[in-house]
């Protein structure tokens, strides 16, 4: 059972423009902030609310926002990552596409909270349809007294820039996005110093996700402690889910924090397609270990409830997997886009994602040994914490976690090895 409170108005006709929004209470969240409200007392509600960071990391969001200094002679900017690309993530786009002023609104009252007076969305440039979406948001928000000088009639004035990137998965991970924002190739930073600090041309930086600015309206409207009471102690509010996969009604639904992963899978999505048996669930995006059908039973969909059951909860990604997948060729397929995505910046991750698919190949034409799989246990640590940034730690999840749950799946496409003779 959904619980929408970002995605309600997805439904409505005409659901992106202003008067939909408006009509439906748009914006007061924004008029509240600046009429009623300290930046101080804004960052403190999300505090309260206990937002966590929705694009992966579930980094607490007032914490974060907290960390920007708040007397710093230096421009301050606020970010918003929409350069959704983890496999099995598509809650970003829908939450543009059908409801942009949401978004605006969010990245309004941050920039409030954080006296910022410009926002960047940077964009993933495979979304370039839904630019024309934002800017037309951005041009009613204009219009509306929303965006520029005097915005409702107070001194706070700000300006929003939609910037496309150019398809590197990459330049999702922050340092990385504001490189290439910058105008640099997307390679991550050295952290610290965290953006909060040092991000943007040095300057204090918020970056967070498209659906964490998205909460923020509905966080200042109803208060901090009414968004954590939807979902648990720790992990506050809801949640968007994009399922995919073997399911018989794949697409994003919205559910509080701390919701059984079971009932999502069963009752919302219809359950697995063709009458079959669940096998796996990828739950949080690509990144993340994989879980067995047992490990699902009890999993919970908060930070906390994903951690117990052995995996993450990450960007809400949630790929089903009935009982005909074959778990080594969904993992070659994985290691394959880690490859191709890694920007070659560190050895761990340049060389260990390149041997690794260069052995998931050799196993998948049928020449691998049961030492190949030994090579593959022994190469994953030596990526696994030992990259520059988590790109090589997401590589080599899905890939330990799988050879340890599915085995079996592994040892069905190898020979066993032959010993070596010995010299003697
Ligand atoms: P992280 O844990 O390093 O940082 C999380 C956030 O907290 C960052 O904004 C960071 O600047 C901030 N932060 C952490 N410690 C801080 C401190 N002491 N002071 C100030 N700020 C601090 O994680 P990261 O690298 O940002 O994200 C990794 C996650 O991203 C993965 O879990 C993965 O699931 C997810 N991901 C999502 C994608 C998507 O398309 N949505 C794509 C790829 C990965
Ligand atoms: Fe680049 Fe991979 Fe190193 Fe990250 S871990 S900096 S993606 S080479």
């Amino acid at each position: 059972m959904q619980t929408k409170l970002l995605t309600r108005r997805f439904d409505t006709p005409n659901s992106r423009s202003i008067a939909t929004y408006l009509a439906d209470g748009g914006y007061a969240g924004l008029k509240k902030a600046l009429t009623g409200m300290q930046p101080a007392e804004v960052i403190e509600e999300v505090k309260k609310s206990s937002l966590r960071g929705r694009g992966g990391a579930g980094f607490p969001t007032g914490m974060k926002w907290g960390f920007v200094p708040v007397n710093s002679p230096k421009p301050k900017y606020v970010v918003c990552n929409a350069d959704e690309s983890e496999p099995g993530t598509c809650k970003d786009r829908e939450l543009m596409e059908k409801d942009p002023h949401q978004l605006i609104e969010g990245l309004l009252i941050a920039a409030y909270a954080l006296l910022s007076k410009q926002v960047f969305i940077y964009i993933r440039g495979e979304y370039w349809y839904l630019i024309a979406i934002l800017e037309q948001a951005i041009a009613e928000a204009r219009e509306h007294g929303f965006i520029g000088k005097n915005i409702c009639g107070t001194s706070f004035e700000c300006e929003i820039v939609v910037h496309p990137g150019a398809g590197a998965y990459i330049c999702g991970e922050e340092t990385a996005l504001l490189n290439s924002l910058e105008g640099y190739r997307g390679h991550p930073r050295i952290k610290p110093p965290f953006p909060a600090v040092a991000g943007l041309y040095g300057c204090p930086t918020v970056v967070n996700n498209v659906e964490t600015f998205c909460a923020v309206p509905h966080i200042i409207v109803h208060g901090g402690d009414w968004y954590r009471s939807l979902g648990t102690e720790k992990s506050g509010g809801t949640k968007i889910f994009s399922v995919s996969g073997h399911v018989n009604r794949p697409g994003n639904y919205e559910v509080r924090m701390g919701y059984p992963l079971k009932q999502l899978i069963e009752e919302d999505c219809g359950g697995i397609r063709g009458g079959r048996k669940l096998k796996a669930v990828i739950p949080g995006g690509s990144s993340v270990p994989i879980m067995t059908a047992e490990e699902v039973e009890q999993a919970t969909l908060d930070y906390e409830g994903m951690a117990k059951a052995g995996s993450l909860l990450g960007s809400g990604g949630v790929i089903v997997m009935d009982e005909t997948t074959d778990i080594f060729m969904t993992t070659y397929n994985l290691i394959r886009f880690y490859n191709h995505e890694s920007c070659g910046w560190c050895t761990p991750c340049r060389e260990g994602t390149d041997w690794l698919l260069k052995l998931f190949k050799k196993i998948a034409r049928g020449e691998g040994t049961t030492a190949d799989l030994d090579t593959i246990r022994r190469l994953c640590p030596n990526i696994e914490g030992r990259s520059h940034c988590p790109l090589g730690d997401a590589a080599v999840w899905p890939i330990t976690s799988a050879m340890k749950k599915f085995p079996e799946d592994f040892l069905k496409h190898v020979k066993p090895a032959t010993a070596v003779p010995s010299a003697a």
